[in-house]
């Protein structure tokens, strides 16, 4: 859902001072091949993690022949038991495609706060309306692999958790323990998990 591109392509200038929506491109001298590849997503991710996953990006910032086409990849792998903890992205629809083993992935609509999901095996999709807040939970006994395409150069990812308990500065207690109706005692232990 970006803006059509004007020209062929426009590869990313990162390093340019300039302020624009976007990037400048590099010089068109100085293109080559190698602009257009890149195997960031080859590796298989760490899930040694609290939360068993591991998201890699092919996104503007990390392929800058990106810049303009209005679309990206992510690689997400996830441990047995892991999860891709709840999430949206504001600038991007993403359509999840299982490479290997079993995720539950779901989201939930914005009218009536309707949740939609389903467990994917190898070859299977879902789609996730841009900007609704989703996840995917390995429910199988083995690692899973999954790759999701974005129509945005860089989806934008707003992490549910810790936006709201680990934001800096902090967001006052007394706002998080009205908003999930606890004490604050339950807001300073939740906010201690996502201390940075
Ligand atoms: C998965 O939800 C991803 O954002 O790659
Ligand atoms: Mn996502």
């Amino acid at each position: 859902s970006d803006p059509d591109p004007l020209q062929d392509f426009c590869v990313a200038d990162l390093d340019s001072a300039a302020g624009t929506n976007g990037f400048p491109c590099k010089p068109l001298a100085a293109v080559t091949s190698d602009d257009f590849f890149f195997d960031g997503l080859s590796t298989e991710g760490d899930t040694g993690n609290v939360i068993g996953s591991s998201v890699a990006s092919a996104n503007v910032l990390t392929f800058p022949a990106l810049n303009t086409l209005g679309l990206s990849m992510n690689r997400v792998d996830v441990a047995p038991g892991g999860l891709n903890p709840p999430h949206s992205h504001p600038h991007a629809s993403e359509l999840i495609l299982v490479v290997e083993g079993r995720l539950l992935v779901g989201f939930v609509g914005s009218a009536g706060n309707r949740f939609f999901s389903k467990v994917l095996g190898p070859g299977e999709n879902f789609v996730v309306p841009k900007g609704l807040v989703h996840f995917q939970y390995n429910v199988g006994e083995v690692k899973a692999v999954a790759v999701t395409a974005f129509d945005s150069q860089l989806p934008g990812v707003v992490v549910a958790a810790p936006t709201l308990f680990g934001a800096t500065p902090p967001i006052p207690d007394e706002v998080l323990a009205k908003a999930f109706q606890v004490d604050q005692k339950t807001v300073a232990m939740i906010k201690s998990k996502f201390e940075r």
